[in-house]
This record gives C-alpha cells, sequence and structure tokens, in this order.
C-alpha cells in the first residue's frame, strides 16, 4: 500500500474528499501491481489510473470555473504539471516496461505532491467555493 486516506486532509467539499479517496484507493491498487512486477496489470491500471486523475483535475477545474476562483490558474498549474509527468512515465512505460521507474515516481514523487496539493490547493479552493454540490 502506498498510502493510507488519513495521510490526506480532509477538505471542506464532499465532491472533493470522494475524488481524493478513489484516487487513493487506485493509486494503492497501481502501486501493488508495481510491487508484483505484473507487466499487464500495470499496462492496464496506467489507463485507470490517467483517466481518474483526468475526473479527479477537470472535475475540480470545472468547480473552480463556476465559482471564479480567484486562483485558479495557479491551481490549474499544479494540476497541469502532473498530467505532464504522468504522460512522460507511462511513455517511459510502453518503452521500457520497468517497473522500477514506476514505483520510484509513486512513492519518491507522487504520494508527497499529492499530500502537499491537497493540503495546499485543494483545502483553499474547497473553503473558497463551499460545500453545495
Ligand atoms: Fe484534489
Ligand atoms: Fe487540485
Amino acid at each position: 500500500m502506498l498510502m493510507n486516506i488519513k495521510d490526506v486532509q480532509q477538505v471542506s467539499n464532499a465532491v472533493m474528499n470522494m475524488l481524493h479517496e478513489e484516487e487513493i484507493e487506485i493509486i494503492n491498487d497501481f502501486h501493488d501491481a508495481v510491487l508484483a512486477k505484473d507487466i499487464d496489470k500495470i499496462t492496464e491500471l496506467f489507463e485507470v489510473v490517467q483517466f481518474d486523475v483526468e475526473d479527479h483535475f477537470s472535475t475540480e477545474e470545472q468547480m473552480m470555473e463556476e465559482s471564479k476562483f480567484f486562483a485558479m490558474q495557479i491551481h490549474k498549474s499544479e494540476h497541469d504539471t502532473m498530467r505532464g509527468k504522468l504522460k512522460k512515465l507511462q511513455e517511459n512505460w510502453d518503452a521500457h516496461k520497468d517497473p522500477e521507474a514506476i514505483k520510484v515516481f509513486l512513492e519518491e514523487e507522487f504520494k508527497h505532491w499529492i499530500i502537499l496539493h491537497i493540503s495546499r490547493w485543494d483545502s483553499e479552493t474547497a473553503m473558497a467555493i463551499g460545500d453545495n454540490a
């Protein structure tokens, strides 16, 4: 298991908390497949991760747009940086099928990024947009 739902801060918006919970479950399944070096499963779950991350980020961006959140562009640019990293990582996976590269990314980068991103950007965004979903 890469991380526990308790590792991330609860924010004041139920939709965002649900998105975070789902994402952590999927990332944990992905991490399990990476540790097991199960090539087919990693390939399959990488698609699920990409779909889920896009759903997570674009839902937040849509909520920020609807509520005209003042720091939307900065929050979105953090998402875009992570979108770019995942795209590169997937291209690297398709070319080399190296589970170690994904393991290092998840354990040394993604985990810390998501914890910090939620406590810095998602929590502030949730406070600004409220919980009327
Ligand atoms: Fe989020
Ligand atoms: Fe976010």
